[in-house]
C-alpha cells in the first residue's frame, strides 16, 4: 500500500517497475530543467571543453615520447609540456563551468518540481486527503524531489560527459590502431548487459526504499500530531516499537540495495581490466615487431583508460538513475492524480447569492465505500431561513453540508443554489459566498488577527473586532497580553477548544457570507456563551437575509430555527418546524431526549 487505504486513486500500488530496464518517468521529470536552459547550456559547453582537453592530453604525451624523447629533442618536450599546462588550465576552468551550471540548473529543477507538486496538492479534492498519508506526501515533496535533483546535478552531467568521452575515445582508438581497438572493446557488450540487468532489479528496490522512507515519515508525523493521545494512554512503548519496526524494514531494504550494488559491479571491473591486459600483451608485441611506436602504445593505453572509466561510471550512474527514476515515478503519481472536484471548462461565476438552497434527490457515497452515506435527500430552503440539522452520530450531517461548498460532489442528484447546480459554477465564486465553520476547528499559523481575517485579509481593525465581538471572542482576546497580535501555533496550541471555536466563528462572520454553515461549531463553549453567539449571529444574519445551516447540539437552536431537518442513517426522515416535528416524529422526540445537551432539554415543547 503506497498511500492510505484501498479506496483512493493511489490504490494502483507502488511506482511502476522498470520493465525495459530503462528509466521512463525520469526524462519527463528532467523536462522541468527547461526554465534553466541557460545554465544547462553553460554546463554543456564546459563539459565539451573538458572532454576535448582530456582527449588532447595523450596526443601531447605521444608527441613528447616519439618526437622528443626518441629524437632527443628538448624543445619538443618543452613545447609539449607548455601545451599540457595550457590544456590543464582550460580544463580546470571548464570543470568549474560545468559544475556550477549543472548545479544551478538542478536547483531550478527542484524548485519547479516542488512548485508543481504544491500547486497540484493545493487544488486537490477532499477525497484525495481522505486517502493520502501526510508523511508520504511530505516525503514526495522533499526527499523524492531531492533524489531527482541530485541526479540532475551530478548524475546527468557525468552521464553526458561519460558518453562524450566514451564516443571520443572509441573514435580516437579506432584511428590509432583498429585491431587493438577492437580487442579493447571486447568486454563492452557484457558491461552493457550487466548494467541493464542491474537497472531492472534496482528500480523496484529503490521505489521500495522511498516508500519506506515515506512510511517512516508518516509514522513520525502521526506520532507528533497525536502526542497528547499517545501520552494520555501511555502508549510510548508501543509507538516506539511501531517506529522500530518501520525503521528495521527501511534498514533491511537498505542492505538489500547495498548487496545488489556490491555484487553487480566487480565483474564489470574485472572485464574492464582484462581488456587492459590484452592491450599491453598484444600492443607490446606489436611495438617489438615495429608495427607500433612506444608513444602510440602509451597514448593508446591512456585512451583505453578514458574508455573504461566512462563505462564504469555509466554503471554507477545507473544506480543514481534507478534511484531518481523511482522517485520521479512517485512524484508523477501525485502530479497525475485526478482532481475530482474542479471547475468545469464551461463553469460560470455564481452571481451574488440570494440564498435559496435545493437538494434534489441527492445521494452520496465516499469514494471506495459500498454504503451510501446520504440516500436520496430532497429539500428546499428559502433565502434567509435558518435550518437546523439534527441526527444521531454518523447519520450524515457533516457530509450533507460539505456538499454545499463542493468539498465533495454528490454521487447522484444535484445540489442547487439559487437554481445553479453547484457543479456548473466556478469554485472560487461559490466558496467566496459560502462559509463553513468546520466541525474540527483549525487555526492557521499566525496571529489571532490573521486568523480572523483569513478570508478577508484587507479587513479593518474595526471589522475584525466586530466579528470577534459577535463570536463572543473579543473579551478573551483583549485579555491576552498581546491581544490580537498573539501568535497561535499551527494547531492553535495555547488556546482552549472553546476559544478556538469562537475564533473560527469570528473568521466566518467577518466574510459576511450569504450562506453560512455551522457544523457543531459551538460544541466546546458553555450554554450561556453559545446562546450569546447565536443571538448575535441571528441579528447579523437576519439583517442580511443570510441562509444559515446549523448542526445543532442544543434544544434552543432547533427551537429557534425556521426549519429542522432530521437525518437518520443518511436518510431525511422528517422536516418541518420544531413544533411540527414534536407533533409528528417519535424519532425526533427520542433524539431530543438523548442527543441534545441535557441542561437545555426540559424547556422543550410548543
Ligand atoms: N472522509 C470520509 N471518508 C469515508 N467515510 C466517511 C468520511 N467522513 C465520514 N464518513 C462516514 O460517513 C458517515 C457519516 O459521517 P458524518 O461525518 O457525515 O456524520 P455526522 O452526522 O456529521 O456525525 P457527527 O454527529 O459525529 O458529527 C459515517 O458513517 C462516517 O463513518
Ligand atoms: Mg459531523
Amino acid at each position: 500500500m503506497l498511500m492510505g487505504g484501498p479506496r483512493g486513486q493511489f490504490a494502483r500500488g507502488p511506482a511502476q517497475p522498470l520493465r525495459s530496464g530503462l528509466p521512463r518517468t525520469l526524462p519527463r521529470a528532467l523536462r522541468y530543467l527547461a526554465p534553466s536552459w541557460g545554465w544547462v547550456l553553460l554546463a554543456l559547453i564546459g563539459l565539451l571543453l573538458v572532454a576535448v582537453a582530456t582527449l588532447l592530453s595523450p596526443q601531447l604525451i605521444r608527441l613528447a615520447v616519439d618526437r622528443g624523447i626518441a629524437a632527443g629533442d628538448p624543445t619538443v618536450i618543452l613545447g609539449a609540456a607548455g601545451a599540457l599546462l595550457a590544456v590543464a588550465a582550460v580544463r580546470g576552468l571548464a570543470t568549474f563551468f560545468q559544475g556550477y551550471g549543472s548545479e544551478r540548473a538542478a536547483q531550478g529543477l527542484a524548485y519547479e518540481l516542488r512548485d508543481a507538486l504544491f500547486t497540484h496538492i493545493q487544488r486537490q479534492s477532499f477525497s484525495f486527503y481522505d486517502t493520502v498519508q501526510t508523511g508520504q506526501l511530505l516525503t514526495r515533496i522533499t526527499s523524492d524531489v531531492e533524489q531527482v535533483r541530485q541526479f540532475a546535478s551530478a548524475g546527468l552531467l557525468q552521464f553526458v560527459s561519460a558518453l562524450t568521452l566514451l564516443l571520443g575515445s572509441v573514435v580516437v582508438l579506432l584511428a590509432l590502431n583498429w585491431r587493438l581497438a577492437l580487442l579493447a572493446l571486447l568486454p563492452l557488450p557484457f558491461i552493457v548487459l550487466t548494467t541493464v540487468r542491474f537497472l531492472r532489479r534496482a528500480g523496484p528496490l529503490f521505489g521500495r526504499v522511498q516508500q519506506q522512507v515515506g512510511a517512516l515519515n508518516a509514522l513520525l508525523q502521526e506520532n507528533i500530531a497525536g502526542v497528547r493521545v499517545v501520552r494520555a494512554f501511555a502508549q510510548e512503548q508501543a509507538e516506539e516499537e511501531k517506529f522500530a519496526r518501520a525503521n528495521q524494514r527501511l534498514y533491511a531494504t537498505g542492505l538489500e540495495t547495498l548487496q545488489l550494488i556490491a555484487t553487480g559491479f566487480p565483474l564489470v571491473f574485472f572485464l574492464g581490466n582484462l581488456a587492459g591486459v590484452l592491450v599491453v600483451l598484444v600492443g607490446g608485441l606489436e611495438v617489438i615487431g615495429g608495427m607500433l611506436s612506444a608513444g602510440e602504445l602509451i597514448a593508446f593505453n591512456s585512451y583505453l583508460a578514458f574508455l573504461l572509466f566512462p563505462l564504469l561510471a555509466l554503471g554507477f550512474l545507473s544506480i543514481a538513475a534507478a534511484r531518481a527514476e523511482a522517485s520521479a515515478a512517485r512524484i508523477f503519481e501525485v502530479l497525475e492524480s485526478d482532481i475530482e472536484v474542479r471547475d468545469r471548462p464551461d463553469a460560470v461565476p455564481l452571481p451574488p447569492v440570494q440564498g435559496r438552497v435545493e437538494f434534489d434527490h441527492v445521494s452520496f457515497r465516499y469514494p471506495g465505500d459500498q454504503q451510501p452515506v446520504l440516500d436520496d435527500i430532497s429539500f428546499t430552503v428559502a433565502p434567509g431561513e435558518t435550518v437546523a440539522i439534527l441526527g444521531a452520530v454518523g447519520s450524515g450531517k457533516s457530509t450533507l453540508v460539505n456538499l454545499l461548498p463542493r468539498f465533495y460532489d454528490p454521487t447522484a442528484g444535484a445540489v442547487r443554489i439559487d437554481g445553479y447546480d453547484v457543479r456548473t459554477v466556478t469554485l472560487e465564486s461559490l466558496r467566496r459566498q459560502i462559509v463553513i465553520v468546520l466541525q474540527e476547528t483549525q487555526l492557521i499559523r499566525g496571529t489571532i488577527r490573521e486568523n480572523i481575517a483569513f478570508g478577508k485579509p484587507e479587513a479593518t481593525d474595526e471589522e475584525v473586532r466586530a466579528a470577534a465581538d459577535a463570536a463572543q471572542a473579543a473579551e478573551f482576546i483583549e485579555r491576552l497580553p498581546q491581544g490580537y497580535a498573539t501568535m497561535v501555533g499551527d494547531r492553535g496550541v495555547g488556546l482552549s477548544g472553546g476559544q478556538k471555536q469562537r475564533i473560527a466563528i469570528a473568521r466566518a462572520l467577518l466574510v459576511r457570507p450569504r450562506l453560512l454553515i455551522l457544523d457543531d461549531s459551538t460544541s466546546a463553549v458553555d450554554a450561556e456563551t453559545e446562546a450569546k453567539i447565536l443571538a448575535a449571529l441571528d441579528r447579523l444574519m437576519r439583517d442580511r437575509h443570510t441562509t444559515v445551516f446549523v448542526i445543532a447540539q442544543r434544544l434552543s437552536t432547533v427551537r429557534d430555527a425556521d426549519r429542522v431537518l432530521l437525518l437518520d442513517q443518511g436518510r431525511l426522515v422528517a422536516q418541518g418546524t420544531h413544533e411540527e416535528l414534536v407533533a409528528e416524529s417519535q424519532l425526533y422526540l427520542d433524539i431530543l431526549g438523548s442527543q441534545l445537551r441535557p441542561e437545555a432539554a426540559p424547556a422543550g415543547g410548543a
